[in-house]
């Protein structure tokens, strides 16, 4: 497999070394920089299959997903350049192949995010079925049901998702239940769209918000964006534009934490509050103290850390995505407390390996329940998904002894270097093969 430098252009193939071993009991003190969102920069890549001019990203966090979605693109015939330090532009206009292969898209689910803008602008997509993954079966149905409300043609054939439409046609959607990147592939196919489109039921993420707002600034005409009811009225064509993505919300509620549960000091720069409101709101409750500034945060452990029960909701809810390393926060607190995940039906991979760290934990359907301990113990583990390896990592802070954790791939998906980003502030990390 080769990897993809920022530039675009296939590199030698690095392999990257398999496990990381933490020596934990090291208090984190300093300054850490949170990176572009994962989960807003896929979006916005894809976007750019819409437009024939060049659309720039700057703030590019340079993860595996980002390298993925770059090779997808380019499989497409979308050129990719590296603007400067961490900016990439994309221009679509040299097109030639509207397939995504299961290759790619077995790797990275998101990338059935190219299929509405591959049906919006060329009227055929040739795209495969995600399969599962570790946390549940992740099915794109709702993405194919509002598909076919703006008048695709659609057949699942041989593991693929085969789409066409003339032109697509305006119409309402109505989620059953709120999807991100259903949103987003609904809203990025209804721009293009003849007439009027509504989306009821939308995903409101920050990650949305900022899609619609790159859209717009491409020359979409969209309202609404960020709330449950999203409309849009179709145009001929989209034209350049560029943007500064966001921060990493989710990246950011796990540096929070691992000040907190190691009992340090840190100044969490590059981040937008009025993203992480309910979670610290959330955070709080430990009894950590968190000092808000306009683009960063200041956060310092308590001595005792109270256990802070929470069901896992749609934004502006606690996030699925941080629902593993609160775990870890709760399995070392002063007493019980209750997790219930509301949005995957196996996101807790993570539970079983925590308990081979000393945690105390009980599954009961999809609440957990965590009984606070003194101090968790090192042992080897795997990491099953990107949030669940996180949260290992976490953990390993906090043990006595070295923690080996091993299929760090899932981390590289979507943490940009985050063992360099804690050895800074303290911890002691390193990569092994
Ligand atoms: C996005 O996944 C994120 N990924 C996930 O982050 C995040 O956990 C998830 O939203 C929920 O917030 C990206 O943005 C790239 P959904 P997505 O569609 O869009 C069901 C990470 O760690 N559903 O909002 O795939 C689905 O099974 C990743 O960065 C259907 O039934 O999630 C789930 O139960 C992990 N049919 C629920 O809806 C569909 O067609 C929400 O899923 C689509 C979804």
């Amino acid at each position: 497999m080769h990897s993809v430098s920022m530039q675009g252009r296939q590199a030698p193939a690095r392999r990257p070394l398999k496990k990381l071993a933490i020596n934990g009991g090291y208090t984190l003190n300093g300054n850490i920089e949170i990176s572009g969102s994962k989960n807003a920069a896929l979006p916005m890549m894809a976007a750019s299959i819409l437009s024939d001019q060049d659309i720039v990203l700057h703030g590019i966090p340079d993860l595996a997903d980002v390298r993925t979605m770059i090779i997808l693109l380019e499989s497409m015939g979308i050129e990719i350049n590296k603007n400067h330090k961490d900016s990439l532009k994309f221009n679509a206009s040299g097109v030639d192949s509207r397939f995504a292969s299961y290759e790619l898209v077995k790797t990275m689910r998101a990338s059935i995010m190219v299929l509405g803008p591959l049906l919006a602008k060329y009227g055929e997509a040739k795209v495969s079925l995600p399969g599962g993954c570790a946390i549940g079966a992740r099915p794109v149905d709702l993405h194919i049901e509002g598909l076919e409300k703006l008048g695709a043609r659609i057949e699942i054939r041989d593991g693929y998702i085969l789409a066409s439409a003339d032109r697509l046609i305006g119409s309402s959607y109505c989620f059953p239940k709120k999807s991100v990147t259903g949103t987003a592939n609904i809203l990025m196919a209804a721009t293009l769209a003849e007439g009027q489109t509504e989306i009821v039921n939308a995903a409101c993420e920050p990650e949305i918000v900022q899609l619609g707002e790159l859209l717009n600034a491409m020359g979409a005409k969209i309202d609404g964006v960020g709330g449950d009811c999203i409309k849009i009225e179709g145009v001929e064509n989209l034209v350049s534009a560029e943007i500064e993505i966001i921060p990493d919300r989710i990246e950011a509620i796990t540096m929070i934490i691992a000040g907190i549960i190691t009992q340090g000091e840190l100044k969490i720069e590059n981040i937008d509050p009025s993203h992480i409101e309910r979670p610290i709101d959330l955070i709080r409750q430990c009894g950590a103290m968190l000092e808000i500034s306009e683009r960063s945060l200041f956060v310092k452990g308590p001595d005792q850390i109270l256990p802070i029960s929470f069901e896992t909701e749609a934004y502006p809810g606690i996030p699925t995505d941080i629902q593993a390393q609160l775990m870890v926060l709760n399995s070392i607190a002063n007493g019980d407390s209750k997790i219930t995940e509301t949005i995957f039906e196996n996101r807790f991979m993570h539970v079983l390996e925590l308990k081979r760290m000393g945690a105390n934990i009980s599954i009961d359907g999809s609440t957990a329940k965590i009984s606070g301990v003194s101090r968790l113990n090192s042992a080897p583990v795997m990491a099953t998904d990107l949030r669940a390896s996180a949260a290992l990592i976490l953990a390993g802070l906090i043990a006595k002894g070295e923690t080996v954790i091993d299929r760090i791939y899932h981390l590289d998906r979507g943490y940009e270097s985050l063992e360099k980003k804690l050895s800074n502030i303290g911890a002691k990390v390193r990569r092994i093969d």
